[in-house]
């Protein structure tokens, strides 16, 4: 049983029903509940929605785990964990879950209870000792084996990398459910099954590790992954603007270093930051949880502020075109806050386009997949329009600010775009295009380092 529907408790549950398991999936959403009990996916997830209907035989979606849990082995929690407003992670939708689960356990059976949710670090220990308490006021000793199981899929590919992980990471003093997990994920861990045709297996894939250790450990891998992610995005973002001052250019410099097998390319693209519902999230509750026991943590500390840099940076370039942005309408290209999903919290357009909001400019928003949820996450404000064409959203411009690398968008017709704009002006904010091909269309480009 999965509770929390989300990008990761759906796309585990999708998982793991693929490979063979009966699941139940608890959604207390009821608008998204509905639409999984008419099979239709929720989120924009590459794979999604044919999962959905290829696995209908093995998940089953419920609003409550009242009619489930009593048949469940193991309890795969998947809520969300949002900052609150102080920036430590809320846990109160993971307290309501356990708390749903214990109303209705069967006392006499034993679970597996995993926490997938990202959770602050100690957070195991404590939910550990609640259960206890709870089984001892009942005179009776739990049989409730907790896991801490983090996650570390990524938006645009959490099929891909729910079926082919780099690692499965159980962090647990318990042995049964170290070994439930390992069974649970046996068949990803060993890759007995055949690949959806839609998801493939990367060419010379290794299995994945797995990395049994205790709880508190469990929690820092997660939150230490997310940091040095971060962190290495942000590195990359100092360089790029030390190369605008010299006149380096970042590609290169990023393929100069990430070819070093102890660097890696992955994550050295240059651009406008990191976003989405995990990065700034868990740097921001790392930091939280490290002041709380006096710690001090500079270099995530410094991560978060060049990544806020890095979008002021764009409207700096606008204002160095124009010097006043008010009366400007500028084109935002992208409001996901990477490609392959839907998702814009925490998206860097959004900032950009408050930004640019608040610097009196006017704003045609455009996404392929997520204005919806843009719509909802900026609310109504008469100085924005928005669109899924980009030939549209152009059109009377001063400007267009380039902010999600949606593949769909590789190929942009750069001589119809310039014909559409009122200035041809195109900053580039993730260094998605050659600056040749479009300056050849009569643009000014700018793009990040370089
Ligand atoms: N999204 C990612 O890329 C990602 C990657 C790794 C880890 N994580 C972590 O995984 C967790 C979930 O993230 P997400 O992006 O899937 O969140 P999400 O907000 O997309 O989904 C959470 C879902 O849980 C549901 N829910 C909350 N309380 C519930 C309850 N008591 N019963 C039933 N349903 C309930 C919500 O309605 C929501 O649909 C977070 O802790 C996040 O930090 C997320």
């Amino acid at each position: 049983m999965i509770i929390g529907a989300g990008y990761v408790g759906l796309t585990t549950g999708l998982a793991l029903a693929y490979v063979g398991h009966k699941v139940d999936v608890i959604e207390k959403n009821k608008e998204k509940l509905n639409k999984l009990k008419s099979k239709t996916s929720p989120i924009y997830e590459k794979g999604v929605q044919e999962l959905i209907e290829l696995v209908k035989d093995n998940i089953n979606f419920w609003e409550k785990p009242d009619e489930v849990i009593k048949e469940a082995e193991i309890v795969i929690i998947a809520v969300g964990t949002p900052p609150k407003k102080n920036g430590e992670a809320d846990l109160s939708y993971l307290e309501d879950a356990i708390r749903d689960i214990l109303k209705k356990i069967n006392l006499e059976k034993d679970y597996t209870l995993a926490i997938k949710s990202t959770v602050p670090i100690g957070t195991n220990n404590k939910i550990d000792n609640i259960i206890k308490e709870f089984y001892r006021e009942k005179g009776i000793e739990s049989k409730i084996h907790l896991a801490s199981n983090p996650e570390f899929l990524r938006e645009g590919m959490a099929l891909y990398d729910t079926l082919y992980p780099d690692r499965i990471v159980i962090g647990s003093l318990s042995a049964k459910a170290i070994s439930d997990l390992q069974e649970l994920y046996k068949p990803i861990l060993q890759q007995t099954f055949t690949p959806p045709s839609f998801i493939n297996k990367p060419n010379a894939f290794n299995l994945p590790h797995l990395i049994i250790t205790d709880p508190t450990s469990s929690e820092m891998i997660k939150y230490a992954a997310n940091a040095f992610l971060a962190l290495k995005i942000s590195f990359i973002n100092e360089i790029a603007g030390l190369c605008e001052k010299v006149g380096a250019n970042i590609k290169d410099v990023a393929r100069g270093i990430g070819t070093d097998k102890r660097i890696g390319i992955s994550f050295l693209n240059a651009g406008i930051g990191w976003g989405g519902s995990c990065f700034p999230k868990d740097t921001l509750a790392l930091l939280e949880f490290a002041k709380e026991i006096g710690y001090n943590m500079p270099i995530v500390s410094a991560a978060r502020e060049v990544n806020q840099r890095a979008r002021k940076a764009v409207i700096d370039k606008l204002k160095t075109y124009y010097g006043d942005l008010r009366e400007k309408t500028i084109a935002v290209l992208g409001l996901a806050f990477k490609p392959g999903t839907d998702d814009v919290r925490e998206s860097p357009a959004l900032d950009i386009i408050k930004i640019l909001l608040n610097e009196g400019a006017k704003v045609k928003a455009c996404d392929p997949v997520a204005l919806q949820n843009a719509k909802k996450a900026i609310g109504i404000n008469e100085k924005i329009n928005f669109f899924t064409n980009p030939y549209e959203a152009v059109e009377g411009v001063d400007a267009a600010i380039f902010a999600t690398e949606w593949p769909e968008w590789a190929n942009l017709d750069f001589v119809k775009l310039a014909s559409k704009m009122r200035t041809r002006l195109f900053i580039d904010g993730r260094n998605f295009y050659e600056p040749e091909e479009v300056k050849k269309a009569g643009f000014t480009y700018m793009g990040v380092g370089r």
